[in-house]
């Protein structure tokens, strides 16, 4: 069976995790690399294929049947319409775009090619998450009331070096909060307003250091989020997973969802019931933990996007869905602005 043609543009930190897991998918092959820094010639080189400073170039070359986007969220834009109109479908990184008019640009793109766009957002390729989005909407909480949610870290003072990395498009709430945005969304299902409040008092930035967000989703849940870059917890995504390898594993629970019938601890999934099924407060609880081992998502979803290319499945977020991940983290931003609630 011939191998599928990926070409990837941009070969910078995700880049190179992409192209680690495409050594471990099966059914697709690495054929050109497009990056115009010379940093990227040692890369291609390891992969022995061919790096070409103009993704135009590139794309007429191997004319490549799937395009990896790793490049800055500022340069997603360009390539991703160039690599539609070439006719390969997409994996752009998230956020998929660096505004939402971008962002519809490329929905319209790809209808009028007829080409898929798929987001990087890999964290629903992992087991965990979709046994998580299972037990919420086939109902084992019964009825979903609350959300609670925390992504707390403390970044060194060199993240913040570069002059860009102060702006508000390099702060924690377009940068991290974007995932537990795109988790929620997936896990519970769409958000239909938004209340913040920002602050940058640790830092003096003109990005955010602290975000504190109320959330009503469309099926009537309301959820709070804390997330911070500046607090120095055990209480984040990367922690509580240990999904890479540079920030140490703490193994807790950093959200909980609560249902009428029960409730759920994310993401070492221990779910708590009553055993009567008789659910009141004077009933005890008993947690029964059902969370396994972390994959590798970033092959699940090179697997998935494969799968795409193919048509054998349509993509798990597109670029409609992937908008609206980032019109709910946009919203942030608005609503702390605005002082008052956003309606999405
Ligand atoms: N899914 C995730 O968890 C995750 C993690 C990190 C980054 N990202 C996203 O991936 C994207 C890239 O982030 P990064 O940290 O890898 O950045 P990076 O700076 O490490 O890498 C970007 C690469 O793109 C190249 N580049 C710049 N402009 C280009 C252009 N016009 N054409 C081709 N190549 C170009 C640069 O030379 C560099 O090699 C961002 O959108 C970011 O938000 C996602």
């Amino acid at each position: 069976m011939s191998h599928l043609k990926l070409a990837l543009i941009g070969a910078g930190v995700i880049g190179k995790r992409h192209l680690r897991a495409m050594q471990s998918t099966e059914g697709v092959a690495l054929v050109a690399i497009a990056d115009p820094f010379p940093s990227a010639r040692e890369t291609a080189d390891a992969h022995g294929v061919p790096l070409f400073s103009s993704t135009a170039e590139m794309l007429t070359e191997v004319n490549p049947d799937g395009v990896i986007i790793a490049t800055p969220t500022e340069h997603h834009c360009e390539p991703t319409l160039l690599a539609l109109e070439s006719g390969a479908h997409l994996l752009v990184e998230k956020p998929m775009m660096a505004t939402l008019e971008e962002c519809q640009r490329t929905i319209e793109k790809s209808a009028a090619t007829g080409k898929h766009v798929l987001v990087g957002h890999h964290r629903r390729y992992y087991h965990l998450v979709n046994q998580a989005r299972d037990i919420i909407q086939q109902g084992h909480l019964g009825r979903l009331v609350s959300v609670n949610g925390l992504w707390n870290v403390r970044k060194p003072a060199d993240y913040y070096a570069a002059d860009w990395r102060r702006k508000w498009q390099a702060g924690p709430i377009l940068t991290n909060l974007i995932h537990e945005m795109d988790l929620l969304r997936y896990i519970v299902g769409d958000i239909h307003s938004i209340s913040a409040e920002t602050s940058n008092t640790v830092l003096g930035f003109e990005k955010e250091d602290t975000a504190a967000l109320i959330m009503r989703f469309a099926n009537g849940a309301l959820g709070t989020f804390m997330l911070s870059d500046q607090s120095h917890s055990p209480w984040s995504w990367e922690q509580a997973t240990g999904e890479n390898e540079a920030f140490p594993r703490s193994g807790r629970n950093v959200i909980q969802f609560m249902g009428t019938e029960g409730s759920l601890e994310f993401p070492n999934l221990k779910l708590w019931k009553s055993d009567t099924g008789d659910s009141c407060w004077t009933n005890p609880l008993t947690p029964e933990t059902l969370g396994g081992e972390l994959e590798d998502a970033y092959i699940n979803q090179l697997t998935h996007f494969a799968a795409v290319i193919k048509g054998d499945e349509p993509p798990r977020i597109d670029a409609q869905d992937a908008t609206d991940t980032l019109s709910a983290t946009l919203a942030v931003y608005d609503a702390a602005k605005s002082g008052s609630r956003v309606q999405l």
